[in-house]
């Protein structure tokens, strides 16, 4: 099982984001953890190896990488997967027929998409709630219910949910808190600390972020649960190649380095739109309009860099889409470079129009995701994109 290497928790954050879970390579010394491009491993007798036998099992690159981002998280192990709803449909198989889950009701379109229209045909049962108001989320509690599923802050309405409050109704309920900490990082919020017993990300964004992979990571501190998903990982099999999981660990490296730069411009970018557009339609947890920015205060440490914006309608929406320069419309988030997107008709089409009216994910919205470039030309491509507006 990818335990942490417990010295690595001595270090403070950055130094334990640079070296947390790699060792000197044994046959050279290479200080970078080699790409272990195999399939198996030769045993010296049989029965008789040096602790892998099969690469979907076990990969010395993955390792390094699941050791690292534990660490990070505060947790004890890590468990990397082929993508992040790779990794969450890996977590949902540590549950059976007949148990019931509650989730977040505003959560990346994919997370829900499995739910919805494969999970639940299987016989798992989803209360969605919102959960900004603890109150729900208790409310929505059954015998039944065995994890309790956040996201937060959430894709792309930034709502916040208190991780404190949900970890007290989980450990009442005996149900598991599984957090998406994808948006703030490890960096920005440590949900080990409010009580959650699984925390997971897509890897393809902020921890690698450079956007050349797709990924995803689980981390857990109970040994009797990392078992279990040690076992899922190898028998369910949607492990991450070792080039896929060397690239994550090489982005991890700089993480605390990207988080304060994105960080950084957010602030900026999102100050500036809300002097532009009224802060109503600005969607930032650091913005003190934000309704739960005393929340964020107190759970992140930093607020990164998404924003999302309502323009009102989708042909202003498209204008501004259509008119940068420097950020480029695309899916996915967390990279160096900054995009902008279209959540109703790309990362949240697969939730049905009404849902989306429900939830307040309009046609008039667009998403930020402010990278690490200079924050003048970011804003002067702004200035360029919003002309009239
Ligand atoms: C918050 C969040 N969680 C999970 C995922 C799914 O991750 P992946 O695309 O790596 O499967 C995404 C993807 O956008 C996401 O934004």
């Amino acid at each position: 099982m990818t335990r942490i290497y417990d010295e690595d928790l001595d270090g403070e954050f950055a130094t334990q984001a640079v070296h947390a879970g790699q060792r000197p390579e044994p046959l050279a010394g290479a200080i970078m953890t080699p790409v272990y491009l195999t399939s198996t491993y030769v045993q010296d007798a049989l029965g008789e190896h040096k602790g892998y036998e099969y690469a979907r099992g076990k990969n010395p690159t993955r390792e390094a990488l699941e050791r690292n981002v534990a660490a990070l998280e505060g947790g004890r192990h890590g468990f990397a997967f082929a993508s992040g709803v790779g990794c969450v449909d890996s977590i949902m198989k540590l549950f059976k027929s007949g148990d019931h889950v509650i989730c977040g009701e505003n959560v990346y379109g994919g997370t829900f998409r499995l739910f919805d229209r494969i999970l639940q045909h299987m016989g798992l049962s989803f209360t969605y709630v919102d959960t900004r108001d603890p109150e729900r989320i208790n409310d929505a509690v059954t015998a039944r219910t065995v994890a309790i599923l956040v996201e937060t802050p959430t894709n792309p309405l930034m709502r916040l949910t208190d991780l404190a409050a949900a970890g007290d109704i989980a450990r009442h309920a005996g149900a598991l808190l599984v957090v998406d900490n994808t948006f703030a990082t490890p960096y920005f919020q440590q949900p080990f600390m409010y009580g959650a017993d699984i925390v997971w990300h897509s890897t393809t964004k902020y921890l690698n972020g450079h956007s050349d992979m797709i990924g995803g990571i689980a981390v857990v501190r109970d040994d009797d649960l990392a078992a279990r998903l040690q076992f899922i990982q190898n028998a369910a099999g949607a492990v991450p190649g070792p080039f896929d999981s060397w690239l994550a660990l090489r982005g991890t490296k700089t993480l605390h380095l990207r988080m304060d730069a994105h960080d950084r411009n957010g602030r900026q970018v999102a100050a500036w739109l809300a002097e532009r557009m009224g802060e109503e339609h600005v969607i930032y947890p650091g913005l003190r309009s934000h309704p739960q920015h005393e929340l964020a205060c107190r759970q992140m440490t930093g607020m990164g860099g998404m924003i999302s914006v309502e323009m009102g309608t989708k042909e202003r929406a498209a204008q501004v889409l259509g008119r940068v320069r420097v950020f480029s419309l695309a899916e996915s988030l967390g990279g160096v470079e900054s995009l902008i997107s279209h959540p109703a008709s790309m990362t949240h089409a697969s939730v049905p129009p009404e849902r989306r009216a429900q939830l307040g994910i309009t046609e008039g919205m667009i998403r930020l995701s402010c990278g690490v470039e200079d924050v003048g030309d970011l804003l002067n491509d702004l200035e360029h994109a919003f002309e009239g507006m």
